[in-house]
């Protein structure tokens, strides 16, 4: 049973479209009041989850449960209590930005004063409110899109779904949608699961990810945890007395993936998680004089690609 704290729990989730297992196997949980990054390659099955999650595909097998609703048997209860955005923006291109908005509130059965307040609000916090009686088709992709945002908000919906929402904008467009979904989900109290290949636009905004592949979730964390795993592997030593010999022998030794020396930095990628007691014997053992040792921070971007190929 889903608690309290918890938005969306996945058990053992599985979709399997002929031969192709688009949703492998997925088991994760999503906090309240998250903004949750669900981060994977093309073709990864973040669409599938999305709409698995929505009840708008059927599951193989396994289960899950969003705002404590049965994805099989309450999917009625959760369209109602969830906002999404999928691929298509939802919009009618040929109505003014207020008039689309006006409609789905209708369609929410949302009474016209509350609606009218609900639509300005929203729309100053995107700083579209001067320019609400423009068409839609007139409208740059970064505006439709924060308008797609806004629709799937009008009736107030405790978690919202977001599949890729900064694909294909501008890096500026993208920037100010970001901080935007960041802002509402914080003064909204929404729960956010967005979906995203944008590695540093997960890193910028998410407080958890989940990294998915090939239908298999290959973990769950925040960006910190993330990088963190991945720089135990990288040892960066700030010294004098380093020479060639040192940095040679060095990528003999098994463990060693790679090595670089940059004046008084030497950088040492290991092949796996590493504590740095040998390294500062040997470097000792040469001669070095050691100021400092560290762990190097991997990006988020790293992390990910050294999770994809321990998965390959
Ligand atoms: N309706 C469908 N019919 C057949 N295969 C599908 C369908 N939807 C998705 N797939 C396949 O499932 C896999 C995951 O797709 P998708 O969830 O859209 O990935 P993502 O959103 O991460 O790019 C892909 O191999 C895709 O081709
Ligand atoms: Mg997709």
């Amino acid at each position: 049973m889903t608690s309290k704290n918890t938005s969306i729990s996945t058990h053992d989730l599985h979709c399997q479209f002929g031969e192709v297992r688009a949703v492998d196997g997925i088991t994760f949980e999503v906090q309240t009041d998250t903004l949750f990054g669900f981060l994977g390659p093309n073709g990864a099955g973040k669409t599938t989850t999305i709409r698995l999650l929505l009840g708008l595909l059927e599951a193989s097998s396994g289960s899950a449960e969003v705002l404590g609703f049965d994805t099989r048997t309450q999917a009625d209860q959760i369209r109602l209590n969830c906002g999404a955005l999928l691929e298509q923006t939802g919009l009618y291109e040929r109505l003014s930005a207020e008039d689309n908005l006006d409609l789905f509130g209708r369609i929410w059965h949302i009474p016209a004063t509350e609606r009218a307040e609900r639509i300005r609000s929203l729309l100053e916090k995107m700083g579209l409110y001067d320019r609400r009686k423009e068409m839609v088709n007139t409208w740059s992709r970064g505006m439709k899109q924060k308008l797609a945002v806004v629709r799937t908000l009008m009736h107030n919906p405790k978690l919202v779904f977001l599949d890729e929402p900064t694909d294909g904008l501008d890096p500026v467009a993208a920037a100010s949608l970001r901080d935007d979904l960041v802002d509402l989900a914080r003064q909204h109290g929404v729960t956010v699961f967005l979906t995203t290949h944008n590695l540093a636009e997960a890193e910028k905004i998410c407080d958890q990810v989940a990294v998915i592949n090939k239908g298999k979730l290959l973990t769950v964390g925040s960006p910190d945890d993330l990088r963190l795993r991945k720089s135990a592997h990288t040892l960066i030593v700030v010294g004098r007395g380093f020479s060639e010999s040192v940095v040679t022998d060095l990528r003999a030794m098994p463990d060693v993936e790679a090595v670089e020396l940059q004046d008084r930095h030497l950088v040492v990628h290991f092949k796996r998680e590493t504590d740095s007691g040998n390294l500062v014997q040997f470097l000792a053992g040469k001669g070095v004089m050691i100021d400092e040792v560290r762990k190097g921070k991997a990006s988020l971007e790293e992390a990910f690609l050294a999770l994809l190929e321990e998965q390959a």
